[in-house]
């Protein structure tokens, strides 16, 4: 179905519009259901709702939160979620995504641990002493996706992507970037002591990022790669099950272990993961479903379901747009059938799996979210409903939907990827449009910095 940009005034017009696409998506004004605490692990989650992780690329050069992450996570504190999914924690300096990505050490344990000190007591000044969110900490490598210095980006694959490799500026017969099993192999021992430091630091669990091509997530479609960790289903995953494993006997039961899971890539078969071999935009999630399920058996107490290359030309798989960010076309399809797939995801492990399941891509839908989530939730498609962009622009959300029943909807996000344009100009991010103070100037700086770069980098072009 065409593209179209998000234009309903009430409910019935969007509920309308869902029909004449023929979705499965549905809205449910009884929105009690979000108030429900969730069990997550041995620990509870006091309502519904989630802040998706969000990376602002604003932390300190040693990864210790700046004042500004400490702003963004202290917004997110006193908008009411029961559990705040913390962004992307690189577990090594050479797997950073950006240089000013977070790092959890032991030199800066205590930051992180006096930032969540901050976090919690903001919460219980807004909500009451009893109001006790959980706070997950994303553990990531960036694989492919690694630029720990500068703006030149360093890439570690796990095997040559004839569509990607030529993005990351990869030639066909250089074997340089490929990561050895052995170097997989170390890794274990990072993830499990970034968790125990997560655990020093008060984090109430930590999760193994799977998602979005990062080097796990491409880890689990690699059919060609050869030796202990490539081919069979059983190697491809063999390093996440020794993660999981690993982590679960250093942190012990009481510390939840959750996993950010793309159960669809939207990429080729033999490359992409959740996608069926003969049509990569026909899902076939019977690996995914397995993976949830062996990792529930390892020790996951919670998935966050999860869609898609956001660096890529599909890039509103991950997040459903009105505007795309630059280089990523219009697709081809409705922003509602891009929700609709992010809920049979999620709805399709949740079925699978019996520990809490958090669902993403709800933020297209603005001031609609409560209603699909309650439904979501309501159908047993999700326990959790996760929001990313909306948490950025409007944190107060949740704190407005359990009180008065509804989102304002002049403070919802629009989606118009700016934030993301920030993130590929290489700054530092956050809301532009209704956290405009402070992050339309870093918009415009990152702006013009990228197209500097692209003039330089042409100039030199033009001499060669
Ligand atoms: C600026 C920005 C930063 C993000 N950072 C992360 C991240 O650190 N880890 C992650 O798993 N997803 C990240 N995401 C993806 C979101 O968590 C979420 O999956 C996506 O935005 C779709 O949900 P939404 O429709 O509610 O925004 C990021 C997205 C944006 C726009
Ligand atoms: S810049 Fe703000 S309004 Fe635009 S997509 Fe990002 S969070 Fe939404």
């Amino acid at each position: 179905m065409a593209h179209e940009k998000f234009n309903y005034k009430s409910l019935e017009e969007i509920k309308t519009k869902v029909d004449i696409l023929g979705l499965d998506i549905r809205f449910d004004e009884d929105l009690s259901v979000l108030k429900t605490p969730v069990k997550v692990g041995n620990r509870l989650a006091p309502n519904s709702f989630c802040v998706l992780p969000m990376e602002g690329c604003d932390s300190n050069l040693d990864g210790s939160p700046s004042n500004l992450t400490a702003r963004r996570y202290l917004r997110f504190a006193r908008g009411g979620s029961g559990l705040v999914w913390w962004e992307a924690c690189s577990i090594l300096p050479e797997a950073k995504a950006n240089e000013r990505q977070m790092m959890l050490t032991s030199s800066n344990r205590d930051q992180f641990k006096q930032l969540l000190t901050n976090v919690r007591n903001a919460s219980a000044e807004r909500f009451g002493h009893g109001f006790r969110p959980l706070h997950i900490l994303q553990l990531t490598h960036s694989g492919r996706y690694c630029r720990p210095k500068g703006h030149i980006a360093q890439p570690m694959i796990i095997q040559h992507d004839p569509i990607l490799d030529p993005r990351s500026g990869i030639a066909p017969d250089d074997d340089s970037h490929i990561v050895s099993d052995d170097y997989l192999r170390s890794l274990v021992e990072h993830y499990v002591m970034s968790a125990k430091l997560a655990k020093q630091a008060g984090f109430d669990g930590v999760d193994i990022k799977v998602c979005h091509r990062y080097l796990l997530s491409e880890l689990v479609a690699a059919r060609n790669r050869t030796g202990e960790y490539g081919g069979s289903f059983e190697n491809r995953i063999a390093l996440i099950r020794e993660i999981v494993q690993a982590v679960r006997n250093e942190a012990g039961t009481d510390f939840i272990i959750a996993s950010r899971l793309n159960a669809y890539d939207a990429h080729p078969y033999p490359y992409g993961f959740g996608c069926s071999e003969h049509n990569m935009w026909e899902l076939d999630l019977s690996e995914p479903l397995a993976l949830a399920k062996i990792m529930q058996t390892d020790g996951v107490d919670l998935f966050c379901i999860t869609a898609g290359n956001p660096y890529f030309i599909q890039a509103n798989v991950t997040r459903p747009f009105d505007t795309s960010s630059m280089g990523i076309p219009i697709p081809d399809e409705h922003p509602l059938e891009s929700v609709q797939r992010q809920f049979l995801l999620a709805a399709a492990i949740q079925q699978a799996v019996s520990v809490p399941v958090v669902g993403s891509g709800y933020s297209w839908l603005r001031n609609f979210v409560p209603y699909a989530a309650s439904a979501n939730i309501k159908d047993g498609r999700a326990s959790v409903v996760g929001l990313g962009r909306s948490s950025l622009a409007y944190p107060d959300a949740p704190a407005d939907i359990l009180k008065s029943g509804f989102m304002k909807p002049n403070k919802c996000c629009i989606t118009c990827s700016k934030c993301t344009q920030i993130m590929r100009d290489h700054g530092i991010t956050g809301c532009v449009v209704r956290d405009s103070e402070t992050y339309l100037p870093l918009y415009k700086a990152a702006r013009a910095d990228a197209d500097s770069r692209e003039k330089c980098f042409q100039q030199e072009r033009g001499k060669l």
